[in-house]
């Protein structure tokens, strides 16, 4: 017999935290999931009436949030309650990279799972299974099992279950991929506490999709996904870089390849470079892991694949100036911020770096993301509060204002000098670039770092294109 899960509890309310336990309450009724989280403006987006105000967006969201918010999915700031309540805590608050002691710049800083696991020790009631879903470095259940059975005084002490259940989620489709997952990784040791988390799974997912391995592979398969997932993109944008200078264009390159199911189609898509919360936590996580295991060749592998990330971002950088004597005063229109498409999240975009390294050349820049909010891009380009209001209360765009959000209209496209694609927004493929090159200086120019217009169509209209993995076309 395994062990009935009747109350469910998410700590952490945030991209993975949400999205998670929204599929699980719409799929299993018979468990009420509630989501909580110490951020107050968090919880009370979630709780908005406007369902177009969730601080998270993913397509498909809001349907599920409809309809079971209230049911059997609450979210709320009762952290303490929340634990008491629960017959298993899913662990899903943020895990940075540490900025202060050993290992800063690479380690994961486990402070706020530490704090977790200190409210679990200090409110949970009878038995409890503990998942792990945010990605941690291997051997973190250890961490998390001696902060547990320090708490115990008595025999009538609370009594904890560790399990691992990494997320592989992918931003933008997370309610497609927990819907239909490739497969649900469950470790630990304790067969019963397993087979509860299963079996909450088994209510939408097949048996054969559903792994069960020890403790510490589940945790250091999550990392070496990513890292696997990231190098593919560190491979092809490093070919994208060869084709540019050879004649050869990335996009046939990468169907050559692809077509080896040894190899296969996915993740070959050559662009400005990685971006999004795990990738380069994760794998400086592993670094960190190698070296303090005595790997060092093994570190400075993995840790080469973010070097050639950094360098594919500077690259486009130095590609965009490369085109002008100078960028100072030149108006550029940046399409897309986001570190990919539909997702309002902004978290290690490319955009960023590619902004401030335009910025501070003395560019004025235009951005457009349908998502991604001023405030953020704001916050992301490290402009002071006064700053952004002031440039929020003034309606007028002038060179004064570095940079200024707009909408996807003539505005935008006014005597600009350059439009950098930066994000696959669909928007962007169905652009009428014909005119578009009417409103732009002459001879504007269109850096399409994600391969998404037609090229044909660009040139046709008399602007000069640029485009990642083959470089300048005429
Ligand atoms: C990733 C993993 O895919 C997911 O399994 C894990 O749970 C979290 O980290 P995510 O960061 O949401 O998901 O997005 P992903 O689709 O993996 O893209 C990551 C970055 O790589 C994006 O910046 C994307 O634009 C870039 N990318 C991806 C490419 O440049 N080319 C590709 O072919 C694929
Ligand atoms: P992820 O992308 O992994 O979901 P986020 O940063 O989006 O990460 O979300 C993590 C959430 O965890 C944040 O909203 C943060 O407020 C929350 N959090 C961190 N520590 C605690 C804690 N001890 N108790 C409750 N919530 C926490």
């Amino acid at each position: 017999m395994s062990l009935q899960i009747k109350k469910v509890c998410c700590i952490g309310a945030g991209y993975v935290g949400g999205p998670t336990m929204s599929v699980f309450a719409d799929k299993c009724t018979d468990i009420i999931f509630n989501v909580v989280d110490v951020n107050v403006d968090r919880i009370s987006a979630w709780n908005s009436d406007d369902l177009s105000n969730l601080p998270i967006f993913e397509p498909g969201l809001e349907r599920i949030i409809r309809k079971c918010r209230g049911r059997n999915l609450i979210f709320s700031n009762e952290v303490n309650n929340g634990i008491s309540e629960a017959d298993l805590i899913f662990i899903s608050v943020n895990t940075p990279t540490k900025t202060k002691g050993e290992g800063a710049g690479k380690a994961s800083d486990l402070k706020y799972v530490e704090s977790c696991a200190k409210q679990i020790s200090k409110y949970a009631k009878g038995h409890t299974i503990v998942v792990e879903k945010s990605t941690l470095p291997v051997r973190t259940g250890e961490l998390i099992k001696g902060i547990l059975e320090s708490q115990k005084s008595s025999i009538k002490s609370p009594t904890f279950d560790i399990v691992s259940n990494p997320e592989f989620l992918s931003e933008g489709s997370a309610i497609k991929d927990l819907e239909f997952p490739d497969r649900v990784l469950i470790g630990g040791s304790n067969k019963k506490a397993l087979l509860a988390l299963g079996e909450i799974y088994g209510n939408w997912v097949s048996k054969e999709k559903i792994i069960y391995t020890n403790l510490w592979s589940s945790e250091l398969a999550k990392l070496t996904a990513n890292a696997f997932l990231a190098q593919r993109v560190s491979s092809i944008n490093s070919i994208g870089a060869l084709c540019e200078n050879t004649g050869a264009d990335v996009r046939e390159v990468a169907r050559a390849i692809g077509t080896d199911s040894r190899i296969g189609e996915k993740f070959l898509n050559s662009g400005p470079g990685f971006g999004g919360s795990c990738f380069k936590k994760d794998i400086l996580n592993l670094v960190y892991l190698a070296n303090h295991f005595g790997l060092p060749e093994v570190g400075s592998f993995w840790e080469s694949v973010v070097e050639l990330n950094t360098w594919n971002q500077k690259r486009l950088s130095s590609i965009i100036m490369s085109k002008f004597n100078s960028v100072r005063g030149k108006v550029i229109g940046i399409l897309g911020f986001a570190f990919k498409a539909n997702t309002n999240d902004t978290r290690e975009s490319p955009a960023i770096q590619i902004c401030k390294d335009l910025l501070s050349e003395g560019a004025i820049l235009r951005i457009h993301d349908p998502k991604v909010e001023k405030k953020q891009i704001s916050i992301d380009l490290g402009q002071s509060f006064k700053e952004y209001l002031l440039c929020n209360q003034s309606k007028e765009f002038n060179n004064l204002k570095k940079w200024e959000k707009f909408s996807l209209d003539k505005e935008l496209f006014q005597d600009t000098d350059a439009l950098v694609i930066l994000t696959e927004w669909e928007e962007y493929s169905k652009i009428n670039w014909s005119v578009i090159a009417n409103w732009m200086k002459s001879p504007g120019w269109v850096f399409d770092s994600r391969s998404i217009v037609d090229s044909k169509k660009i040139l046709k209209s008399g602007l000069n294109l640029w485009r990642v993995g083959d470089g300048t076309l005429n």
